[in-house]
């Protein structure tokens, strides 16, 4: 027998045992996090359903960018919603440079940094990785329906589809392709700014039995839930008086905010830009209880009607704080002027 035909048996019984000891798991920087708990045993429960004919990534992206997608057989569906898509509301990009606490003004620090709008909806980044929708105070507003959606992403994608796009439901198919798309703009190992010890113990953990630390670990490094608490406009408006403000950050919340659906009428049949025109409109409005008062509109939202079903989600104070509205009112009445 020739000689390679004995050698290449050999090799392949000895290669386990020669690499053995370099076998360990690595944490790679680009890791997916909710795989990372998966693997530690932490299921989550929305890994994407692969049975269901016809999803993948690149449906749930063009979904999530453009409202529409054509399904297997060829057949373009109704657009989910006629007056937005998921990109009205929320980024597909990290958006907080500290992932452990949810603080407007550092958002609005990124944000401008990284050329992001600031909205009124939570990134959808790492939304994999987080436990629990839909907090706190949106219960006031969503009343039962958070019930589905509060402990499970698939309800929480519906819920929004339904009631914040105003449009129909995601089917099967559709809803397990936006799933499959969320599971690729997961948060990564290298957002979570480990330190070499916390690798290391992960890495250890990940080749045990117990992992229940190292998911405590990992868990600690990001908000399982975006916080959200309400406010009525009545205490900001008087409290304005005594405020410092500042006009340049009144103008970077109507840049990356506001204008992000007004201008243009983008979203919104309501046109905004920073005309003199406009700015002194708003500013009339700004006292009174009306809709076009931005107290109202901001910590309110604008409700549909059954005329106009398209609406404005309110901002929470974790979206947007005392200080950055009271700098928008600044900057609307210095450009009025
Ligand atoms: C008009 C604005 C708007 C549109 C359009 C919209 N959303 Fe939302 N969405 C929100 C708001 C506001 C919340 C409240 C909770 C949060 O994100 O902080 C939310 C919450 C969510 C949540 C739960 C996030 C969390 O961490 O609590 C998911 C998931 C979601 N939306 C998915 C979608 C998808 C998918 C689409 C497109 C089909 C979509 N949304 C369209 C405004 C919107
Ligand atoms: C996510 C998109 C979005 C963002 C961001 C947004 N709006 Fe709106 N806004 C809407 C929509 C949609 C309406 C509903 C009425 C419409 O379609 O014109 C609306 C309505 C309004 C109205 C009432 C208009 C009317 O005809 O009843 C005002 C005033 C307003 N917005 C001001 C603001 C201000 C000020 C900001 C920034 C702080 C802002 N909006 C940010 C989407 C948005």
């Amino acid at each position: 027998m020739k000689l390679r035909f004995l050698l290449f048996p050999i090799l392949i019984i000895l290669t386990p045992l020669l690499f053995e000891d370099d076998n360990v798991f690595v944490l790679e920087d680009d890791y997916s996090v909710a795989k990372v708990l998966e693997k530690l045993g932490d299921n989550s429960g929305w890994y994407p359903n692969k049975d269901i004919v016809g999803a993948s990534s690149s449906i749930g992206r063009d979904i999530f960018h453009t409202g529409f997608a054509t399904s297997i057989d060829g057949k373009d569906q109704r657009k989910q919603s006629k007056h937005f898509v998921c990109t009205s509301c929320h980024n597909v990009e990290r958006e907080d440079p500290d992932l452990t606490v949810s603080d407007p003004e550092a958002r609005m620090d990124y944000a401008l940094a990284n050329d992001l709008p600031f909205l009124q909806g939570t990134t959808m980044y790492g939304a994999v990785s987080r436990r629990y929708y839909y907090n706190d105070d949106y219960i006031k507003k969503y009343g039962d329906l958070v019930e589905a959606a509060r402990n499970d992403l698939r309800g929480a994608i519906q819920l929004c589809a339904v009631e914040c796009a105003q449009g129909r439901e995601l089917k099967d198919w559709e809803l397990e392709s936006v799933l499959m798309y969320l599971w690729t703009i997961d948060l990564k190992i290298k957002d979570l700014g480990l330190s070499d010890e916390e690798k290391a113990f992960i890495e250890s953990s990940l080749e045990e039995e117990s992992t229940l630390e190292a998911v405590e670990l990992i868990r600690s490094k990001y908000l399982n839930g975006s916080p959200a608490t309400f406010l009525t406009p009545d205490h900001e408006r008087a409290s304005y008086a005594s405020m410092d403000t500042d006009i340049n950050s009144g103008r970077d919340v109507y840049i990356q905010s506001c204008l992000h659906c007004h201008d243009s009428q983008r979203y919104s049949y309501f046109n905004l830009d920073t005309t003199k025109l406009t700015m002194k409109y708003l500013k009339t409005k700004m006292e009174t209880y009306g809709d076009h008062s931005i107290y109202q509109a901001v910590r309110y939202g604008i409700y549909s009607t059954s005329g106009r079903r398209s609406y404005m989600p309110h901002y929470t104070l974790e979206k947007m704080s005392l200080q950055q509205l009271a700098d928008l009112r600044a900057y609307i009445t210095y450009r009025a002027e």
